[in-house]
């Protein structure tokens, strides 16, 4: 696939998932409005909406419902944006910027901002809740959906990968093992679940089944390389570009795959990890966007 055939998908993706979102973080006139405001404010911004778009890569290569994709798809876009709230917030990582703005908890009061974290969470779950937002899935397959879903983003998953990140905060001895489990589920959880919703979308939802494991195998690796890449980020990217604090990571002390390995071993275990999440997807028949996604992450400033 050509760069101009890659950035025009991705670009059609974006545009179907902001058009989506937009209409989701329209702010109502009651007396909580402003809880509704910070949630919108936490949607938008540009992200690179790179999960959801996953779910509809996913499922479009295996010939699913776009459109029950699409309403998946902005559930875990709305999971994820709460869990950036939530890691700006003073008591976890201490940030004021985000995509280019200040934080949500700059711009509303921190109980506001804290709240409206938890009002996308509930969100995400009502939208993939609701039967009649469906066009084709069952209510078997939306129950498998809200299921991964949960478990990844939980305790299980990415809130138990923050409480790892924030318990390694200062350590010297965090080993390669521990940090790997620490990226692989705060940010490889819900990377993995939302290519697997893709899965489901199209009618797979057999762990065991041979295309749902090479997903699987994908989206994981893709997932550690993609925590991998915003670790070398904080220390050598460009704030104008990152639109988040460069240096983030060493404020808080954290435990990076820059502070086990130095940026050029980091590096090389992101280029492995890309390459080898692309081997994973041998086989199918049309793996080319994802593959193309793959190197964009691989590559990218931002
Ligand atoms: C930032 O996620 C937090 C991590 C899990 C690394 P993204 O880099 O996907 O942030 P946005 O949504 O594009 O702003
Ligand atoms: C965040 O990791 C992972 C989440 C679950 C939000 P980081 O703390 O490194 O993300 P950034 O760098 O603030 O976006
Ligand atoms: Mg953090
Ligand atoms: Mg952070
Ligand atoms: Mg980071």
């Amino acid at each position: 696939m050509s760069s101009m055939e890659f950035s025009l998908q991705y670009r059609k993706y974006l545009d179907d998932i902001n058009h989506e979102i937009t209409k989701l973080s329209a702010v109502p006139d009651v007396l909580q409005k402003s809880v509704f405001s910070a949630m919108e404010y936490g949607l938008q911004g540009g992200g690179k909406r790179i999960r959801p778009v996953l779910t509809l890569a996913v499922c479009e290569m295996l010939g699913g419902c776009y459109q029950d994709a699409l309403r998946v798809a902005c559930a875990i876009e709305c999971i994820h944006n709460y869990s950036l709230i939530h890691d700006d917030l003073p008591c976890m990582d201490d940030d004021a910027m985000r995509r280019g703005r200040p934080t949500c908890h700059m711009v509303f009061p921190e109980n506001i901002a804290l709240l409206a974290g938890d009002g996308l969470l509930n969100l995400a779950f009502e939208l993939l809740s609701d039967k009649s937002g469906y066009t084709t899935l069952s209510a078997e397959s939306i129950l498998t959906l809200i299921c991964c879903i949960s478990r990844a983003s939980g305790a299980w998953g990415m809130i138990g990968g923050q409480v790892i990140d924030l318990e390694s905060e200062g350590r010297s001895d965090v080993t390669k093992e521990r940090l790997l489990a620490l990226h692989g589920r705060k940010t490889g959880d819900l990377i993995r679940v939302s290519a697997e919703c893709g899965c489901i979308c199209a009618g797979i939802s057999d762990p065991n089944s041979e295309e749902y494991a090479k997903i699987v195998t994908f989206s994981s690796k893709l997932g550690l390389a993609f925590q991998i890449k915003d670790d070398i980020l904080d220390v050598i990217g460009e704030e104008s570009r990152l639109g988040k604090p460069v240096g983030s990571d060493q404020s808080c002390e954290k435990n990076t795959f820059v502070t086990l390995m130095g940026l050029e071993g980091a590096k090389e275990e992101l280029a492995r990890l890309t390459q080898e999440a692309k081997d994973a997807l041998c086989g199918f028949e049309k793996p080319n966007f994802l593959l193309a996604l793959a190197d964009y992450l691989l590559h990218r400033d931002y």
